[in-house]
């Protein structure tokens, strides 16, 4: 049995071990998928040692992200642009290869969820980690442009800078007035139950919220957008099975079906 592991700091109430043992009974393939706690200042040894053990593959998550991109002896174009990885793999030559599915997870559930994204305008809200994964995958999605909108304006500007001029940066409260018909919470505001600052004219023509956090209830964002008139939201659980959908057929070059993992997660949530 080919095992694989994902690693946090915390990591126990991670959904990983149950989306990977579900696609690997429904495509059929014989591997073992655990979580492991790995002590803050030792990823690397808990990954070298889980490889001694036999571990072929890994998914990475907070706060281990920039320590795997570190390890990785080569990069995937999408992993060097987030600068994080979330995935690790070997490839035919036996080099630990880091790579990043967030993006493609999320873009995979807009397409799912029919959000528009080619040709539109697109806010997106946070300039963290979370933010920085998603926008190449986003352009190459076919976004017009990204309007990058944070707390701190500074660091959404010098994000926005690194992809060209489809994207811009700016300051939550100082959103210029545009058509943005699909908004992406990417902040972590909502762990705290907050909704990021924004003014309501910033959804004028929006048909779309989507938050990367996900609970059993309505994050504070989506709930907000209902109210403001947004007609559809969706949180990030859809993301977070899409990621996961990526890691597995770079592992084992199966595509697994999303739509019942989803359903299943959805079930289980508390
Ligand atoms: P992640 O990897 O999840 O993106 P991060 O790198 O710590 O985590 O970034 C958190 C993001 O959420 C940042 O964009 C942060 O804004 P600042 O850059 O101004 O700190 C944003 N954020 C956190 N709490 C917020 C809140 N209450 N309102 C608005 N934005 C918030």
């Amino acid at each position: 049995v080919d095992r694989y592991a994902v690693f946090g700091h915390p990591i126990a109430h991670s959904k990983s071990p149950l989306i990977h043992t579900l696609f690997a009974q429904q495509c059929a393939e014989a591997m073992q998928y655990q979580a492991i706690l790995a002590p803050l200042d030792g990823f690397a040894e808990s990954w070298q040692a889980f490889v001694a053990e036999g571990g072929r593959g890994g998914n990475v998550t907070v706060p281990f992200k920039e320590q795997a991109f570190a390890l990785a002896e080569q990069l995937t174009e999408r992993a060097a642009q987030a600068g994080a990885v979330n995935t690790l793999y070997f490839d035919q030559n036996g080099q630990l290869c880091g790579d990043n599915t967030d993006g493609a997870g999320l873009v995979q559930d807009l397409l799912r969820l029919e959000a528009p994204l080619k040709d539109q305008q697109v806010l997106l809200l946070g300039a963290g980690g979370a933010s920085r994964g998603v926008i190449g995958p986003l352009l190459q999605a076919g976004a017009a442009s990204i309007t990058i909108a944070n707390r701190t304006a500074a660091k959404a500007q010098l994000l926005a800078e690194h992809f060209g001029s489809k994207v811009s940066g700016c300051a939550l409260t100082e959103i210029p007035p545009a058509a943005y018909s699909l908004v992406i919470n990417a902040t972590s505001s909502g762990l705290s139950g907050e909704r990021p600052a924004i003014a309501a004219e910033a959804l004028k023509g929006c048909t779309f919220a989507y938050d990367m956090l996900y609970g059993k209830e309505p994050t504070a964002f989506l709930r907000w957008c209902a109210q403001q008139g947004v007609p559809r939201q969706a949180d990030g659980l859809g993301m977070l099975v899409g990621q996961a959908a990526e890691a597995f057929r770079i592992w084992r070059g199966k595509t697994p079906a999303v739509e019942p993992v989803i359903a299943a997660l959805k079930k289980a949530l508390v």
